[in-house]
């Protein structure tokens, strides 16, 4: 389409402003078509920046190796913007709106010379369901384009819902690399320095600027800017949730259903769980989503979940036939690779993909020629594919989608879980008390920060309440509040009931003690009797734990191990709460709910009976 047929007159206005500040050489509005998403394709190989797979390996399918220094999130160039710092709250970065715009401003003038500005208008959720939130991306990135048409539904049919004046949410972003007349990428992934890159939202406005950085969560603004930080601002002024979780659907063996949702920090099992294949007999898990769920209190009372994406992008490394069977199958074609290894025969290779590369040589994710790998693990810091390589795959593909993952009224959640990477302490499942006890656990949980974002402190324990910590777009004391406010105000025999779960707890000799993905469905089977009240569990301090017996115990898996695993470390248990008192809570100051504070010397109190 023409940006002069566009009927919706303040969108035409914000793009043609757009276009006179970043003076791209053209403007072309998406249609979302496949005739698009191929010409996408086809820029970025000529441009040098994509290798088309081999068609036998992985069928219609690209790899893009990025720049060294754009292949993650930034935590610390993300701002929320809003007009008070107080607003923003002591876990964002915060700087002046006015003062924002005027430097992003100045950054955007131009930013687009030599390449083509792409309008993209898309939907969070299915197109026109009453759940769906429509933004509208503007880039100069033929990668972000060709990944937002399988993470979103983008194109016209976007467009018709939004009619003459419609609201949607404006995303501004560029790589920040202009071309000089007759320069190109030649091969060369755009992107700008760090110290330039903003990847900012103003939560008042509903307005996102990203400028600098052409991955992931920077680039692709549908999924973490709009559908968690926006949107958990909208959750709180609506009365309604936005927040980084899965969803699955379980069956058990007798064919009852329910749904789960799970929030764990980036890069700790959310895609793994969400496609598990259940190693208990006669169990089935489908999925829902494997990143995002916004969920609404339906006329009964119950909270539904639905997945606001229409993709996966995955972690590459560690995905393999035996860990995520059907992530494999849903990035089998029609997929693109980010930062994988190129094998000689063309086809993609990572990390734990579960053999050795074929052929003598490997392309790394730096482009440089390497030995073939003879196993599929790689020393640190010399690995073929990046830790946070990715994978985007279009949902649909997964064997194992539940028939039910477009629904617009979404699914009725059961049960919450929350966890992360802890080594010790922290238990492999444990069920709140109450919804009050189960926010308190929400807010304190800790895990250990993963290559998913670009720090120096990776592998180090780091406090990410309801793994939220980088998502939340305003003060994170108020989103306690705001959780503590939808259990008070609601029945909570309706609620999700609340668990915390942890699959990473290392012996003394640092391997995981419990197996994980298949075999974390013998957690989820102790849950969903949970769910119906079964009584399978013996209370402690810190909540409700497996009786002995009652988690099926897995192969290679002791007696003494597994019991270790599902009791109360008291002494770590008291440094842990010890912590929170020092230094997690006083963070938030005053916006900390009383509550909480009251939550944190009950658990104490009953860690010294
Ligand atoms: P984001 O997309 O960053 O939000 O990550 P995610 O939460 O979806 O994490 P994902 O499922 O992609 O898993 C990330 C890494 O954790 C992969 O390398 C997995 O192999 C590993 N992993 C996932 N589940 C398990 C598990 O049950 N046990 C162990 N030990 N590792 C796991
Ligand atoms: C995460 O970091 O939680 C992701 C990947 O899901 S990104 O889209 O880059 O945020
Ligand atoms: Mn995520």
């Amino acid at each position: 389409m023409e940006l002069q047929n566009l009927k919706h007159a303040g969108l035409k206005k914000w793009i043609e402003e757009a276009a006179a500040l970043m003076a791209p050489d053209s403007v072309v509005i998406c249609d979302g078509s496949q005739a698009e998403y191929d010409r996408m394709i086809q820029i970025t190989v000529d441009a040098g920046l994509a290798t088309r797979l081999n068609p036998a390996k992985k069928p219609n399918s690209v790899l893009y190796r990025s720049d060294p220094s754009d292949v993650a999130r930034v935590e610390n160039r993300t701002f929320i913007a809003s007009k008070s710092k107080d607003d923003a709250g002591p876990t964002n970065n915060w700087i002046d709106p006015a003062e924002l715009k005027h430097t992003m401003t100045d950054l955007y003038r131009g930013s687009m010379k030599g390449r083509v500005m792409y309008v993209i208008p898309f939907s969070m959720g299915p197109i026109g369901s009453g759940i769906a939130k429509i933004g509208v991306q503007i880039t100069d990135s033929p990668y972000v384009v060709a990944n937002m048409h399988i993470m979103a539904r983008v194109g016209t049919k976007v467009l018709d819902v939004l009619g003459t004046d419609g609201f949607y949410v404006p995303c501004y972003h560029s790589v920040g690399k202009p071309l000089a007349p007759g320069e190109k990428d030649a091969g060369k992934w755009p992107c700008a320095p760090i110290d330039k890159k903003y990847i900012s939202h103003f939560p008042e406005t509903r307005e996102i600027w990203s400028y600098g950085s052409g991955y992931g969560g920077n680039a692709l603004l549908g999924k973490k800017c709009l559908a968690l930080r926006i949107a958990s601002v909208l959750a709180r002024d609506e009365g309604w949730l936005a927040e980084h979780m899965l969803i699955l659907k379980i069956t058990n063996p007798k064919g009852e259903v329910k749904y789960i949702t799970g929030a764990f920090p980036s890069a700790c099992g959310k895609t793994n769980l969400a496609m598990l294949i259940p190693t208990l007999p006669g169990w089935k898990v489908e999925t829902v989503g494997d990143d995002i769920a916004w969920m609404k209190f339906g006329a009964d009372g119950r909270l539904y979940a639905i997945n606001p994406e229409a993709g996966f992008f995955g972690v590459a490394p560690g995905t393999n036939n035996e860990s995520n069977y059907n992530a494999m199958q849903s990035c089998a074609k029609n997929s693109i690779f980010t930062n994988c290894g190129l094998t000689e025969d063309g086809d993609i290779w990572w990390e734990m993909i579960g053999h050795g590369a074929p052929g003598k040589t490997i392309i790394d994710w730096k482009g440089q020629t390497r030995p073939a790998p003879q196993t599929d693990k790689s020393p640190k810091g010399e690995e073929i594919a990046h830790p946070n390589a990715r994978f985007t795959a279009p949902a649909k593909q997964c064997p194992c989608i539940a028939p039910e993952w477009e629904d617009p009224k979404g699914v009725p959640i059961s049960a919450f879980l929350f966890g992360g990477r802890r080594p010790s302490t922290i238990p492999l499942v444990n069920q709140s008390l109450n919804w009050a006890h189960g926010v308190f656990m929400g807010s304190i949980v800790g895990s250990e920060v993963t290559a998913a974002v670009i720090s120096d402190q990776v592998g180090q324990v780091r406090r990410d309440p309801f793994a939220m910590l980088p998502f939340c777009g305003y003060h994170m004391g108020d989103y306690f509040k705001h959780w503590l406010k939808l259990g008070a105000s609601h029945d909570e025999s309706k609620l999700p009931k609340i668990f915390f779960v942890n699959w990473f707890r290392k012996n003394d000799d640092g391997k995981f003690i419990w197996p994980g993905y298949g075999d974390n469905s013998r957690v989820l089977a102790w849950i969903f009797d949970r769910c119906d009240g079964k009584d399978n569990y013996v209370q402690t301090a810190i909540g409700n734990l497996p009786k002995p017996e009652a988690i099926a115990r897995p192969d290679g898996v002791s007696e003494a191990d597994l019991k270790a695993i599902t009791s109360v470390d008291i002494e770590g248990w008291k440094k842990e709460i010890a912590d929170v008192r020092k230094n997690h809570y006083p963070k938030f100051g005053d916006k900390l709910p009383a509550e909480l504070y009251a939550e944190l010397d009950a658990i104490e109190k009953r860690l010294n009976a």
